[in-house]
């Protein structure tokens, strides 16, 4: 088998996608890449120091490794991308392009790019929002994403590379922190919660957007790469969320399980970001054309992450 090669695998999916991978496909044929000299995935698996804006490193790699797949998660999101909007540019845009430029020269047979609610923008439909739909984001992430979509899109026509995408919402998860986003609030509320401290919420209450848990994101991302292509009749925008609910339900749902838990708000600059979003998605694309179902509902979400956050933080 040729290797499957992984592109900001230190980040918050990549921590656990290439674990995932590794398990379904062989310690042996998963690399790890990431700027950083190293992460915690470095210790166990094939570990390369990649930056994607240096094609001429992207082709050495997928050439001296046997690379066959990419999975490109390099990303700045869209709170970091709003503090530094040329390096979200150089990153995503120009990353992203070169990666699907050595997809072509290199012949690759896949490239897995996932996009995000940040394409859609304030002139989106707030609800159950369809995968084609006005997407004018006002963020450099937003941007970057679209037009990687569009991009993905061009590629696949024009160059015949198989290029696979779907729109995460905000994802929950306790193996890595998120530190970039705008829906990091809903992690870092789990983590007070169980260390026992109060919460600022940087969202305001009534925040409402979608989201989902990162087992669920991740069996996604792999299902829809293994899908049967003729089955797809969208390349690289399929919607996916699990549900929806704002910073004060979450609340709500964490207090069952920790009664102490206490949150205030403090709204900054991320809060403006979030209300360009929708509230909730449309994922019957993703459900009938390659089979999307996510397991875990809210509650069920909410036990998993304290019960794991607990053993972690003990
Ligand atoms: N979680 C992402 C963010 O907040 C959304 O794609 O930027």
């Amino acid at each position: 088998m040729r290797k499957i090669l992984i592109t900001g695998a230190c980040g918050q999916i990549g921590s656990e996608l290439v674990p995932y991978l590794a398990k379904k496909y062989g310690k042996s044929n998963v690399i790890s890449s990431d700027v950083s000299a190293g992460c915690e995935n470095g210790s166990d698996f094939e570990f390369l120091d990649l930056d994607v804006t240096d094609f001429e490193a992207i082709e050495n790699a997928i050439d001296e490794h046997d690379v066959d797949t990419v999975y490109h998660l390099a990303a700045i999101l869209s709170a970091t991308g709003e503090k530094k909007p040329f390096k979200a540019f150089d990153v995503n845009l120009v990353g992203t392009n070169n990666i699907l430029r050595a997809g072509i020269e290199k012949g690759l047979s896949r490239v897995v790019i996932p996009s995000t609610i940040g394409v859609f923008g304030p002139e989106t439909p707030r609800e159950n929002v369809p995968v084609v739909t006005v997407t004018r984001p006002r963020t450099m992430y937003g941007i970057t994403k679209v037009t990687t979509e569009m991009l993905g899109e061009y590629y696949f026509e024009k160059f015949d590379l198989d290029v696979r995408g779907l729109r995460f919402p905000g994802i929950m998860s306790y193996v890595r922190e998120p530190t970039a986003g705008t829906t990091d609030y809903s992690v870092q509320m789990f983590y007070h919660a169980v260390r026992g401290e109060p919460y600022k919420c940087f969202l305001r209450a009534d925040a409402y957007l979608p989201m989902m848990y990162m087992p669920d994101a991740v069996s996604s991302l792999v299902k829809l790469a293994e899908a049967d292509l003729k089955n797809l009749t969208r390349h690289t925008d399929y919607n996916v969320a699990s549900y929806s609910f704002s910073p004060e339900e979450l609340y709500n749902e964490i207090r069952k399980e920790v009664p102490g838990l206490e949150v205030s708000y403090e709204p900054d600059y991320r809060q403006e970001i979030a209300e360009t979003w929708p509230a909730s998605l449309d994922t019957t694309l993703a459900e009938r054309d390659w089979g999307f179902r996510p397991e875990y509902d809210l509650e069920r979400t909410v036990k998993d992450m304290i019960q794991n956050l607990k053993v972690k933080l003990a």
